[in-house]
């Protein structure tokens, strides 16, 4: 499977930005955790992180004859990206929702996702164990297909 993994703003910044919250692993260090582990084997992960809406919709769009499936952590995105969620519904690849934190138990504004219904899973809690969980569900629904 090509799978793309995005993630969103400020993320570039984990190992400095909080870390109580995000841990303290850089971006690179989780994505290249991410594809040494054995689920990942026989897969291509390509990475993606920006900070700019417009260019996640733009990568969404471009890989979308390569993907078979995303794994995305849309950030802050999460909460109020009606774009992001429309790209994900427009191309049609399946695609998992990740968060390093649990959402569900923090500010108000970060309980809802409206990424989460055009998504065939969604992770949140584990650290970067949720993206790894993320890779998991998609492969399930691959499989299922
Ligand atoms: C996050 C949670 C979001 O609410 C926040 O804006 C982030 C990171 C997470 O991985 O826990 O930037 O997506």
């Amino acid at each position: 499977m090509n799978i793309l993994v995005i993630n969103g703003p400020n993320l570039n910044l984990l190992g400095v930005r909080e870390p109580d919250t995000y841990g303290r692993e850089t971006l690179e260090e989780i994505n290249q955790w991410l594809e040494s582990q054995p689920e990942a084997e026989g897969h291509t992960l390509k990475f993606f992180q920006s900070n700019h809406e417009g260019e996640i919709i733009d990568t969404i769009h471009s890989d979308r004859d390569w993907a078979d499936g995303i794994i995305i952590n849309p950030a802050a995105f999460t909460h109020y990206s009606y774009a992001i969620r429309d790209a994900i519904a427009a191309v049609g690849i399946p695609t998992v929702e990740v968060h390093l934190s649990d959402i569900s138990k923090r500010e108000d504004f970060r309980k809802h996702s409206v990424i989460e219904a055009v998504c065939v899973g969604q992770v949140m809690g584990l650290g970067k164990a949720s993206y790894l969980e993320g890779l998991k569900r998609l492969l399930r629904v691959e499989r299922e297909v």
